[in-house]
């Protein structure tokens, strides 16, 4: 099996080729280390900026750089043609270093943004932006009069597991006062907003949103204002491909319920969706307890680093140790490494009689979660690695620029497009 460093002409940071199928072998290199480390797969996010533009081709991703800011992400995205979704100065100053326009490829799509970052977009020609409150309004007037204007609302959030309403998203009747004050303040506010929140259940919820973006559309032509954008935000499962296509279905029906789509132009804030599938996340086996019948193991990384959604999502994870084929034992709990009491990955799962010092891999761990990880008592963040697969080794070590790199890798891909 081939999996070992290497120095490519295209760098992926540090990068390694390895086999789809035999891709634990990758601990192997990680042996002697301390901390846990994460592997992406290049492969994936190719194919899922491949996958969108299949079923959504009409609708511009922007990137939400908060969900996986680290620089071969973006530099990826940025090479195949996508947009970025910016929430400070430090997202923008990341996304124009990759020489991406920040007048046309990027959106500031902070619904609260403070003064100094909006005087950097002012300065920066960062021009599309979100509001959802009239102090947003009045203090974009003040650090960035330049700006250009989505309105954002409240989504229906019917099923939703993490709700974004209640801190962002004006409600319906809010509408018309929000534009006639940017009115006021000459703002052009072209077009509409939302998010429907974490891992929601409800596909339904993005046609019932657009169908209130419609109305947004005719309570602005009432003031003579024509908008034309329509933002239909993140939300997209990056997992769970059976209902990403459902989800783009129901989109494209709503929107050309609503909308006649050689009038508007319509983008989207994708995050979870490009990256969440392509990390892999190896932890260690530290520490080992046998309580009454149950048995508690204790990882390198826990509820501080990497596992921070444990406090929302219950059952949210699936350790799956890379010493397979063993008899499971029930009832086994899953712990951080700190000395925090509630830092606890999984409650009750079922595992293999684990050894100190094994490792276990936990996947879909691509989207906020290495980005959230804290170094709480001093335990190191996942490192990050990228693999590739070694068929393609030669083919890889020859490509000279990034669309040599992207076109190899869309090959590699390009069976699963296919597959409808
Ligand atoms: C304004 C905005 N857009 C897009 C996203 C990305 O969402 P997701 O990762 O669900 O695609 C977020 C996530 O917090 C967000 O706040």
């Amino acid at each position: 099996m081939d999996v070992s460093p290497v120095q490519g002409r295209v760098t992926l940071g540090t990068q390694y080729f390895c086999d789809k199928e035999k891709e634990h072998g990758v601990v192997e290199h990680f042996k002697n280390e301390e901390g846990p480390f994460m592997v992406g797969d290049v492969a994936d996010i190719v194919y899922k900026f491949h996958l969108w533009k299949r079923e959504m081709p009409e609708i511009m991703p922007y990137f939400a750089v908060k969900a996986n800011p680290h620089p071969t992400v973006l530099r990826i995205l940025a090479e195949l043609g996508a947009a970025f979704d910016c929430a400070s100065k430090d997202e923008m100053e990341a996304v124009m270093s990759l020489g991406v326009s920040p007048s046309s490829h990027m959106i500031y799509a902070n619904t609260c943004k403070s003064p100094a970052n909006l005087t950097f977009a002012f300065d920066s020609i960062v021009r599309l932006m979100t509001f959802d409150n009239e102090y947003e309004l009045k203090k974009m007037w003040r650090f960035q009069p330049a700006a250009v204007l989505l309105i954002r609302i409240r989504a229906d959030e019917s099923g939703v597991a993490l709700s974004f309403g209640t801190k962002f998203g004006c409600e319906l009747d809010e509408v018309p006062y929000l534009l006639r004050e940017a009115t006021r303040l000459m703002f052009p506010v072209v077009g509409v907003s939302f998010h429907i929140g974490f891992n929601n259940s409800n596909p339904t919820v993005y046609a019932t949103t657009i169908g209130w973006c419609k109305k947004v559309f005719q309570m602005a032509e009432v003031q003579g204002i024509r908008m034309k954008v329509v933002d239909i935000g993140g939300g997209f499962p990056g997992a769970n491909e059976p209902q990403f296509l459902e989800i783009s279905r129901i989109v494209r029906d709503a929107l050309e319920e609503h909308f006649n789509l050689d009038d508007i132009a319509v983008m989207a804030e994708p995050g979870t969706f490009f990256v969440e599938s392509a990390f892999t996340l190896y932890t260690q086996v530290i520490g080992k307890r046998q309580k009454g019948n149950q048995k508690m193991y204790f990882l390198n990384d826990g509820a501080y680093g990497s596992f921070r959604q444990c406090a929302v999502y219950q059952s949210l994870y699936e350790p799956e140790p890379v010493i397979g084929g063993r008899s499971l034992e029930p009832g086994c709990s899953v712990w951080g490494p700190t000395c925090a009491s509630d830092d606890r990955i999984i409650q009750c799962c079922p595992l293999p009689d684990m050894d100190i010092g094994e490792w276990v891999a936990f996947r879909n761990m691509g989207a906020y979660e290495g980005e959230v990880a804290t170094n709480f008592n001093g335990f190191p963040k996942p490192t990050v690695v990228f693999a590739v697969n070694a068929a393609i080794r030669p083919r890889f070590e020859a490509c000279r620029t990034w669309p040599e790199l992207l076109k190899l890798l869309k090959e590699q891909i390009a069976h699963k497009l296919d597959k409808k």
